[in-house]
């Protein structure tokens, strides 16, 4: 059975990705009215990533015989004045989760709950590609600047990435 501690840290988590996939399907409706249908394909399979994030955890509460009360999601932002501002919100967002499971392994280790500090790497190392991903699509925003046939490549780019359900833990 999981400590109390543990699993409200958990529940913490779970509202956090979903806020996220809430986030990125905000901003995959802004892409959208811009009709940059690639930026709109890239935060779509981030969209279904942070669900996969929330159900990893989800499912996993639930193994360890913990309770999930599921709590509002905040409402995201809807106006951003640039691609690249978006972006600077992502890898903003992306680092304030990557500090978010680091604190969420802290109350692992306070607990003493090694497994769940086991199952919470995988999330570290996720966040790690996330920052990675990102940080490499706002590096090419900002050399593109104003430059739309330089965006309209991007766009191409960006409508390769697919969705490939993650083997969470
Ligand atoms: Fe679930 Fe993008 O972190």
């Amino acid at each position: 059975m999981i400590n109390e501690k543990m699993e409200k840290a958990f529940l913490e988590q779970i509202n956090a990705e979903l806020f996220s996939e809430y986030l990125y399907l905000s901003m995959k409706a802004y892409f959208a009215n811009l009709n940059l249908t690639g930026f709109v394909n890239w935060m779509d399979v981030q969209v279904q990533e942070e669900r996969a994030h929330a159900m990893g955890m989800f499912d996993y509460l639930l193994e360890r015989g913990g309770k999930v009360v599921l709590e509002k999601i905040e409402k995201p932002e809807s106006n951003w004045n640039s691609p690249l501002d978006v972006f600077k919100a992502v890898l903003k967002h992306e680092e304030y989760i990557t500090s978010r499971i680091n604190a969420l392994m802290d109350v692992a280790e306070e607990t003493k709950d090694r497994a769940a500090l086991a199952f919470l790497n995988w999330y570290l190392k996720e966040q790690v590609e996330e920052e990675a991903n990102v940080s490499g699509v706002l590096a090419q925003l900002e050399m593109i600047g104003e430059d739309k046939n330089g965006l309209l490549a991007l766009d191409k780019e960006l409508a390769a990435r697919t969705f490939v359900a993650p083997v969470i833990g």
